[in-house]
């Protein structure tokens, strides 16, 4: 038996395969509900933080919607606006914070500071990205391809691109765990760490599954059901730019490397926000900074039908309710 309450979702190496896809179908099932507008309050009366030391669109606009939507209150604490990091430490803000919320959300640099929030603040603590790990989007990115192929097991997912950031991370670990084929497809300089592959090793033999890490782009995309990218720079890294358009153009997903994997139902997913080469300001300064327009995906494969990463998006805020209802609702789960 599964059992969630009063856990905290710091990264998916702390949960089972059962727990994971337990977590996936809930979200399915929270969906259905938004979708027919039957009412899901399993948090009724609940006060939620979200805190957040880097910027964020879909991870607050997902846990605010998704805690109105379950009857709690969430109070936005962005990084100029509370004491924490400036004069007071994790420990006592985890006090503080732990003593008026219910469960708080926490996004920031350093993973030792979400495992300190939950350690002192006696409330269930959500991860909404550090440096190390993206647990919250893997729900959602899951969803998405189970809800695409029917399935998990045996599908095969290539993520191409920077291999050491915290969504690489997430999605090696995360797929070895539930049984879908990984394969990490980046320059070596940006392999993920070894530590980290061998973990996803064992866990890919239990599930009996694969990993590859490779730095050829054929080898690599040939057969894949699922292409995913993320940004060649992430928060925090920006001065990184130059040398990753240096290393990064071979993995840029586009059409020909679409056709590459040979199939035709492949599906391409991004957490987002992405660079590619859409008529914006920020599209604009790459252009006038770098001489190109487009960097991890290009702009025809961002809207060919192939891609799901609006609907991916979406997914966020209905796996997010499913990770707060279960570890902190009064579970039952309504017919629907
Ligand atoms: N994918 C994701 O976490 O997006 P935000 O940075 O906008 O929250
Ligand atoms: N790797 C990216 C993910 C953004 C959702 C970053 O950390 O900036």
């Amino acid at each position: 038996k599964q059992v969630f309450q009063g856990r905290s979702f710091l990264a998916e190496k702390d949960f089972t395969k059962e727990e994971l896809v337990y977590l996936i179908e809930f979200s399915e099932h929270l969906k259905l509900l938004k979708k027919k507008g039957i009412p899901h309050h399993y948090l009724e009366g609940k006060n939620i933080a979200l805190l957040f030391e880097k910027a964020s669109t879909r991870t607050r606009a997902a846990f605010t919607t998704a805690a109105i939507d379950l009857g709690a209150h969430p109070e936005y604490l962005g990084k100029d606006d509370i004491q924490l990091g400036k004069k007071e430490s994790v420990e006592d803000t985890a006090r503080v914070l732990g003593s008026m919320f219910d469960g708080i959300e926490f996004r920031g640099f350093s993973q030792r500071s979400v495992e300190q929030l939950a350690e002192f603040s006696g409330v269930p603590v959500w991860n909404g990205l550090t440096d190390e790990w993206h647990p919250t989007q893997m729900i959602a990115d899951f969803l998405t391809v189970k809800e695409n192929f029917g399935r998990l097991e045996g599908i095969t997912l290539a993520y191409v691109g920077d291999g050491r950031n915290n969504v690489a991370n997430s999605l090696l670990v995360t797929a070895a765990i539930l049984g879908v084929n990984i394969r990490i497809v980046s320059p070596k300089s940006l392999f993920p760490e070894q530590h980290l592959i061998d973990m996803a090793q064992e866990y890919a033999e239990e599930a009996g599954s694969e990993v590859m890490i490779t730095d050829e782009v054929a080898k690599g995309v040939k057969n894949a059901d699922v292409l995913y990218t993320d940004v060649w720079v992430s928060m925090g890294e920006e001065d990184k730019f130059a040398e990753r358009i240096e290393l990064l153009t071979p993995y840029q997903i586009n059409m020909e490397m679409v056709r590459a994997t040979g199939k035709e139902d492949v599906i391409i997913l991004h957490c987002l926000p992405a660079f590619h080469d859409v008529e914006t300001d920020y599209g604009k300064q790459v252009e006038k900074d770098h001489h190109i327009t487009a960097m991890e995906i290009t702009d025809e494969a961002f809207r060919s039908p192939h891609a799901r990463q609006f609907v991916q998006a979406e997914n966020r805020m209905h796996s997010i309710k499913a990770i707060m209802a279960a570890t902190l609702g009064n579970l039952f789960i309504p017919k629907v």
